[in-house]
């Protein structure tokens, strides 16, 4: 594959993808398709920019870019989304536009002109697990069972690739991935949240009791399941991405305040998300068995640390979002 279609690339993990292709696979040419919401940052490819990288400002719903865009590439690798299950419980509209609308707009494109396409999904389509008395964890085969509009649309675009695969030979996979950290995370998001809070002079928030479970991933390790599934998966397969890193929120939070010399009791306890899942957990024997890929990034508190580093590292690239993002939240009593 030479010439890659990254929508969503001056996202989170999109950034990661892109730095990690870019870096490892040197002949690979890279076109990203991103509306620039509140959530994409195009300072965040600029280095990168130039023959091998080229940036398009656009939406995925606009028909006729999309098709210009994809007539032109080997394959698509699609992250574009509204990813923040909280954003979606206050206006659920752009994530049924971006996420099912955005998804097929791309998969029309992509069967027209019979290229490889690649969804990026999460493992929240699942519903949650209980938080005791099981070890059960979300297989290929778990029923879909979303709780929030971001997993309801997430779950509809899951499908809407599942049928175009059976109905019009779309070459697609699929995968389902549980929480990703690591650089270039939006501060919205649980870990950035609460490392920039503790940098900016706030407390951690933490929702209701802490006791709620995420399996947590490096988002290196997630961006290199994506390129083995993307070269080496089979079509029409779904593939679950995880690296066994359960833990409770409290206790990534407690890990951060130790981590950055603070108090271990010193965060707020506020208001609990409606719905909110109470734990995920990934069995991801298929992608290690059938794919050969694994975790590379297994020991979650240097992750973490080389995460922090990186937000104190880059205070341009977020103080400026972080005053509005604190009074969203606080508007919600978060
Ligand atoms: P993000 O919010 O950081 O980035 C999303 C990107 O999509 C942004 O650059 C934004 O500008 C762009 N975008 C939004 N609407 C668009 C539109 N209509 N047209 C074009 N671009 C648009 O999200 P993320 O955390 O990087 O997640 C990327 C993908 O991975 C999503 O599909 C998400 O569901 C999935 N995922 C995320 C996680 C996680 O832990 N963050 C875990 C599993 C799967
Ligand atoms: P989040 O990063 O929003 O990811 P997701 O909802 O996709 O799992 O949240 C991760 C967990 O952290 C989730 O259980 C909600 C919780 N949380 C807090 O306790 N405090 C916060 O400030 C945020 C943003 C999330």
């Amino acid at each position: 594959m030479k010439n890659l279609l990254v929508t969503g690339g001056a996202g989170f993990i999109g950034t990661n993808f892109v730095r990690y292709v870019y870096k490892n696979h040197s002949k690979v040419q890279i076109t990203l398709l991103d509306k620039l919401t509140y959530a994409g940052n195009q300072t965040n490819l600029v280095d990168l920019l130039g023959e091998r990288v080229q940036l398009i400002s656009g939406d995925i719903c606009d028909g006729p870019l999309v098709e210009k865009l994809v007539s032109q590439t080997d394959a698509v690798i699609h992250f574009a989304a509204e990813s923040h299950n909280d954003n979606s419980l206050i206006d659920p509209w752009p994530f049924i536009r971006t996420n099912i609308v955005g998804t097929y707009t791309l998969i029309q494109a992509a069967s027209k002109y019979h290229k490889r396409f690649h969804h990026v999904s999460t493992d929240e389509v699942y519903g949650d697990l209980p938080l005791s008395g099981s070890n059960e964890k979300f297989t290929p085969t778990s029923p879909y069972q979303p709780s929030s509009p971001y997993s309801a649309s997430k779950a509809s675009s899951d499908m809407l690739v599942r049928a175009w695969i059976r109905s019009f030979g779309l070459q697609a996979t699929i995968s389902n991935c549980s929480n990703n950290y690591g650089p270039y995370q939006h501060i919205e998001k649980f870990i950035p949240r609460q490392i920039t809070n503790i940098l900016s002079g706030r407390r951690p928030k933490l929702y209701g009791s802490g006791s709620n479970i995420r399996d947590w991933i490096h988002v290196n390790d997630h961006s290199a399941a994506i390129w083995d599934i993307l070269t080496k998966g089979k079509i029409g397969e779904t593939y679950l991405i995880g690296a066994n890193g359960e833990m409770s929120n409290k206790a990534v939070l407690e890990m951060i305040l130790k981590l950055m010399k603070q108090p271990q009791n010193a965060y707020d306890i506020v208001k609990d998300r409606p719905g909110h899942d109470l734990r995920y957990a990934i069995d991801a024997s298929k992608i290690r068995d059938e794919l050969g890929w694994q975790p590379l990034y297994t020991d979650f508190q240097s992750g973490l640390q080389k995460t922090i580093n990186w937000y104190v590292d880059h205070q341009d690239w977020w103080q400026m979002d972080k005053n509005k993002i604190e009074m969203t939240y606080a508007r919600n009593n978060q």
